[in-house]
């Protein structure tokens, strides 16, 4: 069977360009003892893979070169030499851009197509919805009443954090990049305001939406945007790092906030956070946002992309914020 991949070829010095990837068809592995082989049908893009393309100290091992790149997909098991999944199983695990996968099974599991559609456990009920879900409810520790404000606000994470501050009764302010995007949020997701900070003053607009200050700041995006929500910060404020998308592609140094001693002035925190360290948990909290999604309280939105050959130009997508939702790669097969 014919395996289509995308390698990391070189190392990007700021946005990646085609260059820094090689696509390549071979014939498909083997399948040893203890492992599965899966048609991949569904292939997370995430703006970190940008930080896995660089060689430096990180929360995970950078991609090497030649290697194909790592992605979290979905996909049908096709072939099982394991006794923990059988031909049919319909599974989430880290495959990579690529078409077919043989996988060891280590962090694969199984997920219910019945239950949502694929494409729905990259995005709501994956990882992105689990960085929304510890982030915002271990970090951000949100209370009824308090304003939350969270930035990259309709993309993957940012739009499941806010309604979710939404469903524990917060008011929501959403920052995002144009009026589409804005609008979406206050009519389909119920936010209380929106900030479109690529066409208003992100200060005067912050100013407008949380009259009495900000109580949470979920920040996605870094840069100017992080520096300017701390201006607006309350007493006893609660900054979520979650990542910062502004500066990824930089060739210079990372902006870090100028306004950091509005920390030491309301007494606040600014905390990082890694989902992964939630990973035992994954379950019990796809389980209550699978609840919320079925009350009609979380909703749910996938940008899919199709053709696996599209790789290199639909991951920038992200950088330019051409993403409307969760962004997926759709891979084709032959047969
Ligand atoms: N810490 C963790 O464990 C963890 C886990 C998952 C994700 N993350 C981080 O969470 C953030 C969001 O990820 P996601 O998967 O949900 O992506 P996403 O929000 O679906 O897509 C990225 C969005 O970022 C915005 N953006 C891009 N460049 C920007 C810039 N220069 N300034 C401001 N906004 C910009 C764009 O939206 P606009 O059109 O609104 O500009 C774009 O659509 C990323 O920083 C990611 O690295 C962290």
């Amino acid at each position: 069977m014919k395996n289509k991949q995308w390698l990391l070829a070189s190392r990007p010095k700021g946005e990646p360009t085609s260059d820094n990837w090689r696509y390549q068809e071979v014939e498909s592995q083997q399948t040893g003892d203890g492992q599965i082989k899966v048609k991949v049908e569904f292939i997370s893009l995430d703006p970190a893979m940008r930080g896995w393309m660089n060689d430096s100290k990180s929360y995970i091992e950078p991609v090497q070169i030649d290697e194909v790149m790592r992605a979290g997909a979905v996909g049908e098991v096709i072939e099982s030499k394991s006794d923990d999944f059988a031909r049919g199983d319909k599974v989430y695990g880290n495959f990579g851009v690529q078409s077919v996968a043989v996988s060891d099974t280590k962090g694969v599991h199984k997920v219910d197509p019945a239950l949502a559609p694929l494409e729905r456990y990259l995005g709501v009920l994956g990882m992105p919805g689990m960085t929304a879900y510890f982030g915002l409810l271990k970090t951000g520790l949100p209370e009824a009443g308090e304003t939350v404000v969270v930035s990259g606000a309709a993309g993957a994470v940012g739009s499941v954090v806010g309604q979710i501050a939404k469903i524990k009764g917060c008011r929501v302010v959403g920052i995002a990049g144009g009026k589409e995007k804005c609008d979406y949020l206050i009519n389909e997701l119920g936010f209380d305001g929106a900030v479109d900070y690529k066409n208003e003053k992100l200060r005067d607009g912050l100013k407008k939406q949380c009259p009495k200050g900000v109580d949470v700041y979920f920040d996605n995006v870094g840069g100017e945007i992080l520096d300017t929500v701390l201006t607006c910060i309350n007493l006893h404020a609660r900054i979520v790092i979650c990542g910062a998308i502004s500066q990824y592609n930089n060739t210079t140094a990372v902006k870090g906030p100028a306004n950091y001693l509005s920390l030491l002035v309301n007494r606040a925190r600014m905390e990082g956070i890694v989902v992964f360290d939630n990973a035992k948990n994954y379950g019990q909290a796809a389980q209550e946002m699978a609840g919320w999604i079925q009350q009609g309280k979380l909703k749910a939105k996938e940008h899919v992309v199709t053709g696996i050959d599209t790789f290199p130009d639909t991951l920038m997508m992200l950088f330019k914020g051409e993403n409307f939702g969760k962004l997926v790669l759709k891979v084709e097969h032959d047969e």
